[in-house]
């Protein structure tokens, strides 16, 4: 079937990304991707950190920039870390372009507001197609409310779509207090896209060492079920395409996000477990899967099991719940 998708004003083969991932790295894994059908390159970020750095050596007198950076830098033993990537992101983005068709999305990660988000506009000379803005934090302060973290995130959203042509999506958490009008004013700012979710790594404590074990374990397709039921939610009911990122390991997984109402699914972790070529099986599962569901289109499939037709999802997911926990026999 035909699995044309428009997402963030570009044409795409199909509704399968690359989620942002070290892949860009490697020119030969990106053309694999591609070759295997992948739809579209998501670059690894270029953090927030790496660019505040960059500016503090770039300029004789520190300034406005020395507070946002100064507390990430002390927690780096080695502060090149943040610096030595900023101009090789760029000169990357041209290469990923020049080694594949498909469009490349950049992507910028950050949540303090500052200079950084002037590197949106270079990230779009350099060639990306879109941009990905990343909003990967933990509210760790105890005075900062709820409302006024999302008006933060409102500021930056808006400070970078003034800076770029190109369409932006937004990655967010699920952490939000109110997600759905959080949603609606992310697209009011400017976001062209929602990107549900970023995933937490989770570190542990290490009994022995009496340390932090930082952990960066890869999803399972378990993880997805958080991501259906809020694109359900989502879908139909603001003004902006929907992208699945977390737990997409199976083409069945890819038609469930349709379903929920994605636009476009993400995935990551299953292309680094099994290596770039699983693209071309998650492809041929959802074909296999569409021509026995005797679905016509994309469009036909799309969102049909979002909420948008449930006149109260809240009450219909408590009766859910309730029924769920009562069938339990002991
Ligand atoms: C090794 C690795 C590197 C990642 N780097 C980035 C990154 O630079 N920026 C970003 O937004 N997400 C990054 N992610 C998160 C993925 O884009 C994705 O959101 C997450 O892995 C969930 O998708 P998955 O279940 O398909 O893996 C990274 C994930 C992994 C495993």
């Amino acid at each position: 079937m035909n699995l044309k998708t428009h997402y963030l004003g570009l044409e795409l083969n199909n509704p399968l990304i690359a989620g942002a991932s070290p892949f860009p790295d490697d020119l030969s894994k990106v053309r694999a991707l591609e070759d295997a059908g992948i739809a579209a390159i998501t670059m690894y970020s270029l953090f927030e950190e790496q660019i505040t750095q960059n500016i503090v050596g770039a300029e004789a007198h520190i300034g406005s920039y020395e507070n946002s950076f100064s507390e990430a830098a002390s927690y780096f033993p080695d502060v090149d870390i943040l610096a030595r990537d900023v101009d090789v992101y760029l000169e990357q983005i041209q290469r990923v372009k020049e080694a594949v068709g498909v469009p490349v999305i950049a992507s910028l990660n950050g949540t303090r507001e500052g200079a950084w988000v002037d590197y949106a506009t270079l990230m779009q000379r350099a060639g990306a197609d879109a941009l990905e803005l990343n909003l990967y934090f933990l509210p760790t302060d105890i005075e900062e409310s709820a409302g006024q973290l999302e008006d933060r995130c409102i500021r930056i959203v808006e400070a970078v779509k003034a800076r770029i042509e190109v369409p932006l999506s937004v990655k967010l958490s699920p952490f939000f207090t109110a997600l759905p009008h959080f949603a609606k004013r992310l697209a009011e700012a400017g976001a062209d896209s929602l990107v549900c979710f970023n995933r937490f790594y989770q570190p542990d404590i290490d009994t022995d060492e009496l340390d932090i074990r930082p952990s960066l374990e890869l999803s399972h397709s378990t993880e997805l079920r958080l991501r259906l039921r809020w694109l359900a939610f989502l879908s139909g009911r603001i003004d902006t395409q929907l992208a699945v990122s977390g737990g997409v390991h199976t083409g069945l997984d890819v038609a469930k996000s349709l379903m929920a109402g994605a636009d476009v699914v993400q995935t990551v972790s299953g292309l680094l477990i099994n290596g770039p070529g699983h693209a071309s099986h998650l492809l041929d599962e959802l074909n296999r899967w569409i021509e026995e569901k005797e679905y016509n289109s994309l469009e036909e499939l799309r969102g049909c099991m979002n909420y948008l037709r449930c006149p109260d999802p809240e009450a219909l997911e408590r009766a859910n719940y309730m029924r769920l926990l009562k069938s339990w026999r002991v």
